[in-house]
């Protein structure tokens, strides 16, 4: 059987990207594949969280991949942190991995230029560190956002390096996975890029969000006055050349603002089809009501959500069994992790006085 590894960063609440993008792909992967699902505690250590921080954020994670659906019986859910093989892998890996490449990965670069006076070292190998978490079970598949592609071809890179200079086929390459053939995006209220916990409060819809903050942050959101005809990106158009392109417009679809197709994207994946269809048609009439439409997307939000946040409160107040599920599956993912671990160490070569 195909082994599968994914994690989320421990940097607090879920929201519907992480659930769209990730969540719902390691629960129906569960019952088909040797799944490993962990909580990225060691990757938020870029950001110097507190003790406390930490804690609680580590805590809410497991919780919410519980009360998504992740089964403890059907996949090994556990805290990085507590596999210390994972950080053996990384330093060796970590030799083998070479400044030039780190630097220009997409996900550096946007973290100095977001966060100049943070530039640290763990920063800059953390696709080493992820990769050490997807190769260290010899995973092939890895349910992510399309935002972690480059990521993925980095663990390739990495492992195939190891396999080159040990002669050896080692580890197996793994592959970004998704049920769909596109990986999905989410994007988020601000009428901008993806749903993100760093992108500012009102942004992301959270997992754990009651009704009525889902409303507010819906009706909250970025639109449009209504259809635009814009020309394409990097079109401009002269004042002569306006009669013709409008011309060439007619009986095509009107072009949505960014903002406005966010909340259709959005719409998409927590809405029925002919909700998305009866707002499609209104927009191309020109005669949508933005009020409603968001006011349709949020109750579309709440229902979807609402399975799991009802069961968020119960499970967070159950301590032992929280303990339990690590423990339970921080001995389930050493098994996996130290067999690889022992089977490296031999293959670098060293000594077993
Ligand atoms: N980098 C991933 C993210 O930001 C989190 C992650 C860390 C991960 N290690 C991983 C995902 C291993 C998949 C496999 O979303």
């Amino acid at each position: 059987m195909e082994t599968v590894v994914s994690g989320i960063r421990s940097t607090g609440k879920l929201h519907l990207g992480n659930y769209y993008g990730a969540i719902q792909n390691f629960i129906k992967m569960q019952h088909e594949y040797n799944c490993y699902f962990f909580i990225a505690d060691l990757h938020s250590l870029t950001t110097h969280p507190t003790p406390a921080d930490l804690h609680g954020n580590v805590k809410q994670v497991l919780v919410e991949y519980l009360a998504a659906g992740i089964d403890p019986e059907q996949a090994t859910i556990y805290v990085q942190s507590d596999v210390p093989e994972v950080a053996e892998l990384y330093l060796y890996l970590n030799m083998n991995a070479y400044l030039g490449e780190l630097e220009r990965a997409t996900s550096f670069k946007d973290k100095v230029r977001a966060n100049p006076d943070n530039v640290n070292a763990g920063l800059l190998t953390y696709p080493v560190l992820m990769a050490a978490d997807i190769i260290i079970h010899k995973a092939t598949k890895v349910p992510v956002g399309k935002d972690q592609e480059q990521h993925l071809e980095m663990a390739r890179t990495f492992g195939n390096r190891f396999n080159r200079l040990y002669d050896t086929e080692y580890f197996p390459e793994p592959y970004a996975f998704n049920y769909s053939n596109n990986l999905v995006k989410i994007p988020g209220l601000d009428g901008k890029g993806k749903m993100g916990k760093s992108e500012g409060e009102g942004n992301a819809v959270y997992l754990s969000d009651s009704p009525e903050i889902i409303r507010k942050k819906v009706m909250k959101a970025v639109t449009d006055s209504g259809p635009i005809v814009s020309p394409a990106p990097g079109e401009s158009i002269e004042a002569d050349a306006l009669n013709d392109y409008l011309k060439s417009m007619q009986g095509q679809p009107a072009k949505k603002s960014d903002a406005v197709q966010n909340l259709f994207d959005l719409m998409k994946v927590v809405s029925a089809e002919d909700t998305l269809s009866f707002f499609e048609d209104q927009y191309q009439a020109g005669n949508i009501r933005y009020g409603d439409f968001k006011k349709q997307l949020a109750e579309d939000m709440i229902i979807a959500t609402a399975p799991i946040r009802e069961k968020i409160n119960d499970i967070a107040n159950d301590e032992a069994y929280l303990r339990q599920v690590a423990r339970y599956g921080a001995a389930k993912a050493r098994e996996s992790a130290s067999k690889t671990i022992k089977e490296v160490r031999e293959i670098i070569g060293f000594r077993n006085f």
